[in-house]
């Protein structure tokens, strides 16, 4: 039994209230952004309407207001993923910026020559792109763990290339292609036997299931609000305090500052060192709305839900023989995602013919080109699910599937 209806919390979504090409919007690509609840774009309406200031700048009372509300937000974010304290919470741009800092300010710093940095296959390119810079300019060896039939890292590859030379492992908590849940307990375990530092990519994860930073023992964790309710522009980077106070500024100017001098500057505490210029005050007041609307459904029932949806997906695609799966058969190591092939139909085409029935969905590389690589796959069509879809979602969707090849001429 589920402690929230679906159908009824769908209402909250403004976007919903429309058609696509004739037929009810319904929107399964929510791997690449979510739509927004009332409850989130009010709660922007209302600060912009009462309280927008420049926070940490000024005495008045809209600066004073800014501030507060900012620090609140940020304190959602640090109750949200149960952070020791706000000091480990550096408000971004998004994952891709996190990550991006991380490599910069602890890569660049810690990695040395011939350290080597371990990441899985799977990873989308802001997980590897900037790993491969540190490896370049350090002179370092980027290593990949690679996956099984099904999308999984085998415990036999974490062994293996994780060892006494790693000093950094970057790992997606959950594919944004296959869906997979990778292992990351048992990877941050093994790196933190062998003294490694672990970075999680939780983009995917974050909206989707209940994290705690502190049971899993990350030593960095990052998401992008965009994907949980929130506005585009807002992401979070935790880290353990003891490592954040040790790395250098990514980005300097103005509220990172402690003194200024001609040729030298003092850097303020955590988390502001890693926080220069005007913030995304409204998107990180979003945010802060947008925890408190998942909170109010609850991670847990959104992850039991969504595996609902997931299995009542794959057992409708699975009867359809020229559909094929990616990913692990294994729900328990699947999140609400399932990539797909349609046999001779390029996965744009299969996009564009879903998108006549009003559904929406991705296809492409999910900027994961290696992985397609490893798969031998130019694309997939991907659908991605989240709290409000619903079973007619799903159920148009398989329509909307069934109809794909018979559009190209196909007999069935
Ligand atoms: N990273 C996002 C996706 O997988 C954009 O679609």
């Amino acid at each position: 039994m589920l402690n929230f209806d679906p159908e009824k919390l769908k209402k909250d979504f403004p976007i919903f209230n429309q058609e696509i090409n004739g037929r009810p919007l319904i929107y399964l690509d929510n791997g690449a952004t979510t739509q927004k609840p009332n409850q989130v774009i009010n709660e922007i309406r209302r600060y912009n309407e009462t309280s927008h200031g420049n926070p940490h700048r000024g005495a008045h009372q809209l600066s004073i207001r800014a501030t507060e509300e900012y620090d609140n937000a940020k304190e959602k974010v640090k109750s949200f993923i149960n952070a020791k304290s706000i000091e480990e919470i550096i408000f971004t741009r998004n994952t891709t910026e996190s990550l991006n800092l991380i490599a910069y300010s602890y890569g660049m710093e810690f990695i040395k020559e011939n350290d080597e940095i371990v990441i899985a296959i799977s990873e989308h390119h802001s997980n590897i792109i900037p790993w491969q810079k540190v490896a370049k300019d350090k002179n370092a060896i980027l290593k990949y763990m690679y996956l099984d039939e099904e999308g999984r890292i085998p415990i036999d590859e974490i062994e293996s290339k994780i060892t006494s030379k790693t000093k950094l492992v970057s790992i997606a908590h959950m594919s944004n292609v296959l869906g997979t849940i990778h292992p990351i307990r048992e990877i941050i375990e093994r790196a933190h036997e062998l003294g490694a530092v672990v970075v999680v990519d939780g983009a995917q994860s974050t909206p989707h299931i209940k994290v705690d930073v502190q049971d899993l023992n990350a030593d960095f964790y990052v998401f992008s609000g965009h994907k949980m309710l929130a506005p585009m522009g807002i992401g979070v980077l935790y880290g353990k305090k003891e490592l954040l106070e040790n790395m250098p500024p990514f980005l300097t100017g103005g509220d990172m500052i402690e003194y200024v001098y001609e040729q030298d500057a003092t850097f303020a505490p955590l988390p502001f060192k890693f926080e220069a210029g005007t913030q995304n005050v409204e998107g990180a007041i979003g945010l802060g709305a947008a925890i408190d609307y998942l909170q109010s459904v609850g991670l847990n029932e959104i992850e039991k839900y969504e595996k609902f949806l997931v299995e009542y997906a794959l057992n409708k695609i699975l009867d359809i023989p020229y559909v094929n799966i990616q990913g692990p058969k294994d729900l328990s190591m699947r999140g609400g995602i399932i990539s797909f092939t349609i046999d001779d139909v390029h996965p744009h085409d299969i996009s564009t013919i879903l998108d006549s029935y009003g559904v929406a969905v991705r296809a492409g590389h999910h900027c994961a080109q290696p992985l397609m690589r490893y798969l031998e796959l130019p694309a997939t069509a991907r659908a991605s699910f989240y709290l409000y879809n619903t079973k007619e979602d799903i159920d148009q969707f398989i329509e909307g599937i069934k109809n794909v090849r018979k559009w190209l001429g196909y007999g069935s």
